[in-house]
């Protein structure tokens, strides 16, 4: 068989899951049209950037963090939220880096996480059945039916927000903010009290004593860049494929295509069928992409995967994010780890410990343990032992806001708790105290 070629919009031969039924194509049409015309977001150079990083990581030279919302609200965005959440991955990426020697490849799920797959396509809310929230790109969530009618017009919107994000991110790794002699600014106050805020506190003393010995030493600070600045990437799940298709360009150094919604995109759980869509657009994009694996994925459609989206087994490019449950990961990651390393391909493991571990708590709100979380990623860092190959990476939803959503960790935040401050427009998220545990334990794990 010989495939049609590809291009930006040969998606559309292949069935497409997950996709909103928009009430008028013409109206879709013309938002497609406005997007393609509109600046990209990202260039293609920055892409290739990340690519080589990842290569590092595939090869066991650097550990990987993404992390962010679940999904990007367009009602909760402030300079204010942009900024503790870049807060707390900074923090994360300095204890792991401090704390296991590794260099940490930092990227967000951040400037475009708007859209969201969904188990079922109607939900009941009271006596009434609604079309499911498929994320602000796509539709609003409050629960009444108008506000959950898919609107293109929020797929401008989604840009715009994105752009503003990125360029306040853009502003704040490059312009001072995240320069290493501010690591104590990054502990934000609510934490700074708490022990994990002190255990980081430790840290960061002791990195401002070893500057000032550098510094005393004759060695040149101020011209050191990298004390200064951080490569801070982004990232969300290329669900809405006419979107990531309007936003795709045509490099005009190497001819060919990046999806310029982001430095990295990945395929999620429920769309990355062997001949779906959604495969077919990531196949032909030069970014580095990600895909996300479940408990039922077989070795047979990792390799099928692999051979699909890498058949030039380029370092880098192709992330493999497991997410299998704390339950299930001991006997269903192995034979992963095992078929794609005799198969030699160079991907880059990373472990999602949020989304094999959710559940509804009594009041009906879904949470996740953070015990479940933490014994994910232990199953994680055992596989990968036993296999002898490099656990590459995590993969976490957080906030840099004090919320109430993800049962346990130092605060021992209780079921009878979540309502006090649960604000996720989808899956619950860990909380920055939590999050900096979380990077203190990964870190031991790495070491360990
Ligand atoms: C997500 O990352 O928010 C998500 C929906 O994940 P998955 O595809 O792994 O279920
Ligand atoms: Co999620």
């Amino acid at each position: 068989m010989t495939a049609a070629p590809w291009s930006p919009q040969s998606w559309k031969e292949h069935p497409a899951a997950q996709q909103p039924v928009w009430p008028d194509d013409d109206a879709l049409e013309q938002v497609q049209k406005t997007l393609s015309t509109l600046p990209p977001l990202v260039f293609a150079g920055e892409a290739r950037r990340l690519t080589r990083a990842l290569a590092d990581v595939s090869g066991g030279r650097a550990f990987l963090l993404q992390a962010g919302d679940c999904a990007e609200s367009f009602a909760d965005f402030s300079a204010d939220s942009i900024r503790d959440k870049l807060k707390v991955i900074l923090q994360m990426a300095v204890v792991l880096t401090y704390g296991a020697g590794v260099p940490v490849v930092k990227v967000g799920r951040i400037a475009g996480q708007f859209a969201k797959p969904r188990t079922s396509a109607t939900e009941m809310v009271g006596d009434m059945e609604l079309e499911t929230f498929r994320g602000h790109m796509v539709n609003d969530d409050a629960p009444d039916a108008a506000s959950r009618v898919p609107d293109p017009d929020r797929l401008i919107a989604a840009y715009h927000q994105s752009a503003s994000t990125l360029n306040l991110l853009r502003a704040f790794t490059k312009g001072g903010f995240a320069d290493l002699s501010q690591v104590h600014l990054w502990n934000q106050q609510f934490v700074a009290s708490s022990d994990e805020g002190r255990r980081y506190e430790q840290i960061a003393g002791e990195i401002d004593r070893a500057l000032h010995f550098m510094s005393a030493c004759g060695i040149d600070l101020i011209s050191e860049e990298s004390l200064h600045q951080v490569d801070f990437f982004t990232s969300h799940e290329a669900l809405i494929l006419g979107y990531e298709e309007s936003l795709t360009r045509q490099d005009s150094i190497t001819g060919e295509f990046y999806d310029c919604s982001a430095h990295m995109v990945w395929v999620g759980e429920r769309t990355r069928q062997r001949d779906g869509a959604h495969l077919e657009f990531l196949s032909g994009i030069r970014n580095p992409i990600g895909c996300k694996l479940g408990p039922t994925a077989s070795a047979d459609d990792v390799l099928a995967l692999c051979e699909r989206l890498n058949p030039e087994r380029i370092p880098g490019r192709l992330t493999l994010i497991t997410r299998m449950g704390a339950g299930a990961v001991a006997d269903a990651l192995p034979p992963l780890l095992a078929a794609v390393r005799d198969a030699g391909h160079p991907v880059v493991w990373a472990c999602d410990p949020m989304h094999g571990n959710t559940f509804a708590s009594d009041g009906g709100r879904k949470t996740r343990r953070f015990d479940d979380i933490l014994a994910e990623l232990r199953g994680f860092f055992i596989a990968h032992q036993q296999a002898g190959t490099w656990p590459g990476g995590v993969h976490v939803e957080l906030t840099g806001d004090d919320v109430t959503e993800c049962l346990g960790g130092f605060g021992d935040i209780l079921e009878d708790q979540l309502h006090l401050r649960y604000t996720t427009t989808c899956d619950p998220r860990l909380n920055a105290r939590q999050a900096i545990d979380l990077s203190f334990r990964v870190a031991e794990l790495l070491r360990g």
